[in-house]
């Protein structure tokens, strides 16, 4: 036996070898074809390669108009286009870059951000599913969509870290966790990049905006951000990291300045950490104009400084603001920039080219036949169903509400969102030629669908999401009384959240609210729906409405997805991946605070204490929070040892019972932490967490690893260590509902 396992182990070490040499002599046989390439090119083309550009019919950002853009290709003065789609049109394109004197393929870049044509939930959604295996899956699908319409390269995943639900883009990435986002970018890399790159269900992944975007000083976007390097690397650098171990194969810088240096024009964040500290072999392409950007920031005076001072930092391709095309080839002449420098750039660009195998075959991902049978596969639209029903919250459930029966025999269905087909694909959503709205499945047809034929759905749109016309209320009154359940859908609309689109009042906008009391005055059980890209501020709702699921935008199958919850088909199982505050006054809040030297212990006694007078120190709603239709008991934890060396580790594990009546799946979270650091440490960190689905009174042991690991962060010297001491150590169903704790010690 011994004999036969020590042959199983030296044959899995041989073929593991063979791999690695066979990768390797792939990956020395690019770089061969690379050099070859870069050897025939002039100094011209090679900062043609460092070029992309606009494509005209979509527009992400502020347009220049190039009348010779098909000429500037044909003389090999562009490396890549943004906003292309399709592929008759990157066919077309493509063919214009086969005419140019080396016959380099233009790359197809475009905002994949969640789904391509079959939309899914808005990133944020889709990360309060806490299920990594569907959030990669959604990537994936994307992926397949895109590039089975010519496109190469999505510019995502946002990875930016966000706790301040002011900024408009909170909506794109996962929220206010580094760990959580950091397992979510790393899923999200993988789901897009597939098995390989160059399969045709697969892109290159953006892992942008580097870095630090989402700290934008009072939630305005393209605003500074001014932040220690402790946090920077406690909290907003993770993901990154992340997302480059799993391989992503580009960056994205970003537009904000970081303590005083434009991200863009940043050496420490993108040659020593990136490139040099975490070994990215990829390329970095800059965000829309952020170059040319540096001379509104003030460090550079005109574009020959700002192509210096990005190219000199690292950044190695120029989107959209011409800087290296107009610049660039007089900085290597007048010495400033050594081509050195450019052939870098241009040989991290070139190889991706070839590992895509755009050179064997430029046309590789224009096949309309595979691009009609990936837009047409009834599979993904099942697929955005289940990643829709996970992603809603249900944040409140009096009396159990909710699940509605499907032979309710008269539901008023009321709000400004019932009927929309567009508003649930979100911000961020693509146009993709020739598909109208019609797939889309509105709120309205979803519940229409699962209720009995006996049953009646009324409908009133009562007002507007903005404006203070209330002349529709009486309606939506009179059908509200006739009904025996009230479904409101109320909430933001899509283009209120996303870029650019930061705000200083996140209150649900108009009279919904007051919408909501009329109807709550009718004396029927009201369920509301919030659809949005941000947490937004409800008090009243919170407060007075018997039952509320928070649904975000949900993409094209919001309605079939909202319906499967309302009617339980599917029992929510979505935690918040961001804490929700009251007002605006206590942003920034987030649950993994410090504690301060004057800690609030009990939330009505605020007297010299770190509070504010008039508000309470508790969120709205804490991260990780989010309620189910069964009940979910937490008992038995077990640690293994209350006492770990640092070369050891702790096994321990926790029973979970569904106490309720519904099948349903919790989220176990695992928090910790640290009692006495040389560096103060949060109240509470996520460490792990795990999903889990039981059925009526089915119990099951989760178990969770402790190790040197989960017990480190960034000392004083910004080196990662684990200081010995005590741990507090708590289980979880929120951040703020800890079931379960126990205390261990990191011993010497
Ligand atoms: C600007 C955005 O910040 C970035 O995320 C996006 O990828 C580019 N525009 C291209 O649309």
């Amino acid at each position: 036996m011994i004999i036969e396992k020590k042959w199983a182990i030296c044959i899995f070490l041989l073929f593991f070898l063979n791999c690695l040499s066979v990768l390797n002599a792939q990956q020395s046989m690019i770089d061969y074809k690379v050099d070859s390439v870069l050897r025939l090119m002039t100094l011209d083309e090679k900062i043609g390669q460092l070029n992309q550009y606009n494509d005209d019919h979509l527009v992400t950002g502020p347009v220049t108009i190039d009348k010779d853009k098909a000429t500037q290709i044909r003389q090999g003065q562009v490396g890549s286009l943004l906003n292309c789609i399709g592929t008759a049109r990157t066919k077309k394109w493509q063919a214009i870059a086969m005419q140019s004197r080396l016959k380099i393929p233009l790359l197809f870049g475009q905002d994949v951000i969640h789904g391509f044509k079959t939309t899914f939930p808005i990133p944020l959604a889709e990360a309060a599913s806490w299920d990594l295996e569907a959030i990669k899956l959604s990537a994936h699908i994307a992926a397949t969509e895109a590039a089975a319409s010519g496109i190469h390269w999505t510019f995502a995943p946002m990875v930016d870290i966000a706790r301040d639900p002011r900024w408009g883009r909170i909506m794109e990435g996962a929220g206010e966790d580094p760990y959580l986002g950091s397992l979510i970018a790393k899923a999200r890399v993988n789901g897009f990049q597939g098995k390989e790159l160059g399969d045709t269900d697969a892109v290159m992944a953006c892992v942008k905006h580097f870095a630090a975007y989402g700290a934008a000083i009072g939630g305005r976007d393209y605003n500074s951000v001014d932040m220690s390097d402790r946090q920077l690397w406690e909290v907003y650098l993770p993901p990154f990291k992340a997302a480059a171990e799993a391989g992503a194969a580009t960056f994205m810088n970003a537009f904000n300045d970081l303590n005083g240096i434009p991200a863009t024009g940043n050496a420490y964040l993108q040659r020593t950490i990136l490139k040099g500290k975490w070994g990215f072999k990829g390329f970095i392409v800059s965000d829309w104009g952020s170059i040319g950007e540096m001379i509104d920031h003030g460090t550079v005076k005109n574009g020959y400084e700002a192509a210096l001072s990005a190219i000199t930092a690292g950044n190695d391709m120029d989107m959209e603001s011409r800087s290296y095309k107009n610049n660039l080839a007089q900085l290597v002449k007048d010495h400033k920039v050594d081509i050195r420098l450019v052939d870098e750039s241009v040989s991290r660009i070139l190889r991706k080219k070839f590992e895509l195998g755009l050179f064997e075959d430029p046309y590789k991902f224009c096949n309309p036949i595979r691009e009609q049978k990936a837009l047409n596969n009834p599979n993904h639209a099942n697929a955005a169903r289940q990643m829709a029903a996970k992603s809603i919250v249900l944040l409140k459930n009096e009396n159990q509400l909710l699940p509605l029966s499907k032979n309710t025999k008269t539901i008023a269905f009321i709000g400004p969102l019932v009927k929309s087909l567009k508003q649930n694909k979100g911000f961020w959503d693509v146009e993709v030629p020739g598909v109208d709205s019609n797939f889309i499945v509105s709120q309205w047809e979803g519940i229409k669908h699962k209720l009995n034929a006996t049953s009646t759905l009324l409908y009133a749109k009562g007002c507007d999401i903005e404006g203070d016309d209330k002349t529709g209320f009486p309606e939506a009154i009179k059908i509200a009384t006739e009904a025996d359940v009230v479904i409101l859908s109320i909430g933001e609309r899509r283009d209120m959240s996303g870029e650019a689109k930061s705000r200083s009042n996140i209150n649900i906008p108009g009279v919904q609210e007051e919408l909501l009391k009329a109807l709550l005055a009718t004396g029927k059980p009201v369920v509301v729906l919030i659809n949005a890209g941000r947490p937004l501020v409800f008090n009243y709702t919170a407060d007075n409405a018997p039952a509320i699921l928070y649904t975000w935008w949900l993409g094209s199958e919001a309605g079939n997805a909202i319906a499967d919850v309302i009617f339980g088909d599917y029992n929510p199982s979505a935690k918040l991946p961001v804490t929700f505050p009251r007002t605006v006054g206590q942003i920034p809040i987030y649950y993994s605070h410090f504690n301060t030297g004057r800690p609030v212990i009990n939330d009505s006694n605020h007297l010299y204490k770190s509070a504010y007078n008039d508000l309470s120190i508790l969120p709205k709603y804490e991260f990780g929070y989010g309620l189910s239709y069964t009940k979910f008991n937490y008992s038995h934890l077990q640690l293994s040892t209350h006492k770990m060396k640092a070369s050891e580790q702790i096994e321990l594990s926790v029973t979970i019972t569904n106490t309720g009546k519904y099948t349903g799946e919790e989220v176990v979270q695992l928090y910790l932490r640290d009692r006495v650091g040389s560096i103060v440490r949060p109240v509470e960190e996520l460490k792990d967490f795990i999903k889990i689905k039981l059925n009526p009174n089915e119990s099951r042991q989760v178990r969770f690893v402790i190790n040197k690991e989960k017990l480190s962060f960034y000392n004083k010297n910004l080196e990662w260590v684990a200081e010995p001491g005590e741990f507090d150590l708590m289980i979880g169903a929120s951040s703020a509902d800890i079931r379960l704790k126990d205390s261990f010690e990191l011993v010497n």
